[in-house]
This record gives C-alpha cells, structure tokens and sequence, in this order.
C-alpha cells in the first residue's frame, strides 16, 4: 500500500514517514519546500494544503493519507477532503483532545467524505517543552504562570506509532482515539526531570498569568489564542489531564515517558552552554 504523510516536516507528521518505512508501506511525503526532506532516503512531492490543485499529483496511486491540518480554521479543509477522496480510501486525521471548534468541523467534514477514517485526538504533546529550551539553556530556569497545571504529555514516537497501525492495519476504522503519555506530571515536575536528565538543576520560576498574557502577546500571539491557553493551565491546575491506556491498547507497546522524551530531546536543552 502506498501513504501519503503530510506535516512531514512536522513533529508528528516526519515520525509517521519514519515509522511507516519499517512496515513495508510505499511512503510519500507532502512538502511545500521538498528540500526539507531531502535527507530521509523517502519519496517527497510537492503540495500545498492551502492550494488543492496542487494535491493531485500527489495524491495519485495513494491508498491512506495521514492528515495534519496547519490551520486555525477549517476553512479550505472541505476543498482538500474532495481531492483526497478522489484518490484514496483512508484518512487518519491528527485531531486534538481540546476538539475546539475548527477540530470538531473537521472531524464532520471528515466524516461526510466516504472515506475510511480514524481520529487522533492527542493531549498536550511532550514536544511542546521545547518552549522552555532557550530559557533552561540561557538561566537554567523556566518562568512561566500555572507551574501546578498537571498533565500527561505524550511523546510524538506514540502519536506516529498509533498512526501507522490506522494508515496500515484494520480494525481502526471510525475510531476516535484519545492519546496521552503514561503518566500525570506538573510543569513544575516536567521541569525537574528536564534537570535530572540534563544533569543540572533547573528552576521553575512562577510568574502571574498576567505577567504570561502581556508576554504572548508582546510575541504577536492572537488575543483568542492567548486566553485559550490560559484558561486551558488554569483548568488543569484543579483538574489534571487525564492518563488513557490508549497507546498501549492499539500498539502493544507501553507510552513512552516524559523522562524518555527529554532523553530524545536532551540535546535541545544543552546546546549552546
Ligand atoms: N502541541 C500540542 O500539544 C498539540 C496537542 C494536540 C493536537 N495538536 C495538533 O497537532 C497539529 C500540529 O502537528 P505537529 O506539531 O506535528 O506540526 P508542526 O510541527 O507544527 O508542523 C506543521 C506541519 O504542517 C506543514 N504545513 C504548514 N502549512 C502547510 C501548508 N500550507 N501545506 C502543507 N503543509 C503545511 C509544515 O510543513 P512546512 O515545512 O511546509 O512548513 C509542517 O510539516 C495541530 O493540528 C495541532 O492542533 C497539537
């Protein structure tokens, strides 16, 4: 079978392209700059999800796509999903737990297609320590609002891993999986561990969310995004994230830890000393 990766760029999307050539699969990747991809030893074409003219020659001879929609709305999406139903039989769409209103669009979008789908609705991913990497780098301490928000990151290899049994084995078909790491950590735990790994010691600095809202803001981040996040701290400051098992029931494999992840990822927090 041949799978067309797009977000192959990605965090996600270029860890699907890897997985998948383990399995036997045809891979392609979509890229609007192919030269991005030109180390992975894959197939990569050129395509613009903001343009699904360009999506056709990619999309020929493709049974399974692998969906990361870039956008904050989901306008366009509907344009996109009839070329892609032209072509193949499957979709395995990175949704998001949040299911905020464009996902939710999305998703029904999906839905109407004809096409063999299953949803990926990941929590907050482990990548998105990588924020804190400047900062641990430059003072060896994170300042930030909310160091008691508690939650389960899920590491990007686990996301892939259940992407790849959807785009290649059955059985996923009209499944909505909720993805989440193994275990519930506070920022201020995640950022002890980024310590422990590194071995030295990094602080967690609280600041007020007000502090937190004028900064996003000074950084160009819309006001709707700004609260959005906020509030999302907030709420899992007195109600954690949930933990589901949903790795290990569709791979076989336990989720990988937050500790294991900044082990990947180590090289980010040290560069630069
Ligand atoms: N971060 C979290 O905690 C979290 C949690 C749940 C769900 N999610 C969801 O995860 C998704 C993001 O996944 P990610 O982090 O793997 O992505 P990412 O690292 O942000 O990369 C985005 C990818 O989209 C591609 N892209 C951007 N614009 C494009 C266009 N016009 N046409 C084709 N490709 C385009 C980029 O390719 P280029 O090289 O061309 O730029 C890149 O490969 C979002 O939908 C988000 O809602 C995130």
């Amino acid at each position: 079978m041949k799978v067309l990766v797009t977000g192959a760029t990605g965090t996600v999307g270029r860890q699907v392209a890897a997985h998948l050539g383990g399995t036997g699969a045809e891979v392609r990747a979509l890229a609007r700059d192919p030269r991005a991809l030109e180390q992975q030893g894959i197939e990569v074409v050129r395509g613009d999800l903001a343009d699904p003219h360009t999506l056709h020659a990619p999309l020929a001879g493709v049974d399974a796509v692998f969906l990361v929609w870039p956008f904050a709305t989901a306008e366009g999406m509907a344009e996109v999903l009839d070329v892609i139903a032209e072509h193949a039989r499957r979709v395995v769409y990175l949704s998001s737990a949040a299911v905020r209103d464009h996902e939710q669009r999305a998703e029904r979008l999906i839905e109407r297609t004809g096409l063999a789908w299953t949803f990926l609705r990941p929590h907050v991913f482990a990548a998105n320590a990588l924020r804190w990497a400047t900062q641990i780098r430059a003072e060896g301490a994170v300042r930030g609002p909310y160091g008691a928000a508690t939650m389960a990151p899920i590491h990007e290899h686990d996301i892939a891993a259940v992407a790849v049994r959807a785009l290649t084995g059955d059985g996923h078909d009209g499944a909505s999986y909720e993805l989440t790491g193994p275990e519930s950590l506070a920022q201020t735990e995640q950022v002890r561990v980024i310590g422990e790994v590194i071995g030295r010691p990094v602080r967690w600095i609280e600041t007020s969310p007000a502090t937190a809202r004028r900064e996003m803001l000074d950084r160009g981040w819309p006001d709707a995004a700004v609260d959005g996040v906020l509030q999302a701290q907030a709420a899992l400051v007195t109600e954690p994230g949930p933990v589901t098992s949903t790795v290990e029931k569709v791979t076989g494999a336990a989720a990988r830890t937050f500790r294991e992840w900044v082990h990947d990822h180590s090289s980010a927090f040290l560069q630069g000393r």
